[in-house]
């Protein structure tokens, strides 16, 4: 059976300049974060390692997005991590999360640079306190691909997010990676968690800051 498409082309004539105004549950993460407190569980040869790292997040408004008639508000976020222990970036991660008020969708998309590439998807009400996102290895939607050398060895199978808006204006999250390593069973449950304090405010977006309107920094 075929299902009648409505118009593919044709955007939206109202949207709202003002991003930040217009992110729904998403508004919370604007603006510039750390932690000292993270704690995340890897896979290691001889068994799980439990480190502590100190996280730095710079989360700031996109201008609106169009896919045809989808309107998409957002944010483009850096992730930078480092241990006590090491001066190399323990974890590095780049992406977007965007909010649709037509449907209520949001997703994370997000690229680590060890050949990995996810794109994590739910749904949330403005003013939800929790929301969350995931994806499946696998699925062409909400899915995960990686390099031929992790789908190998370090194959993920699953991913997902939730994240908790604290009363005091903090918010604490939680990852979920199953990562099926060679030879082992079952997957690893590959965990992160840390609870982010606001550093700085997010700075508007480009098209109503002229200051960034050239660069988008
Ligand atoms: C706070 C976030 C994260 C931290 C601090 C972190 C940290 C780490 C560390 C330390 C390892 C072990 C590295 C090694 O043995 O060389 C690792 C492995 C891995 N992580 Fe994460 N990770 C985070 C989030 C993620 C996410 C979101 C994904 C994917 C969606 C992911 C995918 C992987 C994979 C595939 C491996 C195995 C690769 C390997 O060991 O060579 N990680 N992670």
């Amino acid at each position: 059976m075929s299902t009648a498409l409505p118009d593919i082309f044709t955007e939206q004539e109202e949207y709202s300049p003002d991003t930040l105004a217009s992110l729904g549950p998403l508004r919370r993460l604007a603006g510039v974060w750390r932690s000292d407190k993270g704690v995340d569980i890897n896979p290691k040869a001889d068994g799980p390692e439990r480190r502590v790292y100190s996280e730095y997040i710079n989360m700031q408004p996109i201008d609106p997005q169009s896919n045809g008639p989808q309107l998409l508000y957002g944010l483009r976020y850096h992730i930078h991590i480092n241990t006590p222990e090491e001066k190399i970036t323990f974890h590095d991660q780049v992406g977007y999360w965007l909010w649709e008020p037509d449907t209520g969708l949001i997703m994370q998309s997000l690229t680590i640079p060890r050949g990995q590439a996810v794109l994590a998807g739910g749904t949330a009400k403005p003013d939800d306190r929790r929301i969350s996102v995931e994806a499946r290895r696998g699925d062409t939607s909400f899915g995960i691909c990686s390099t031929p050398f992790l789908e190998e060895a370090f194959r993920t199978d699953y991913y997902r997010i939730d994240i908790d808006f604290n009363d005091d204006g903090s918010w604490t999250y939680v990852t979920r990676t199953d990562l099926a390593v060679h030879g082992r069973t079952p997957a690893f449950d590959h965990r992160d968690t840390n609870t982010m304090r606001r550093i700085a405010a997010a700075k508007p977006n480009p098209l109503v800051n002229p200051a960034i309107r050239e660069t988008g920094e």
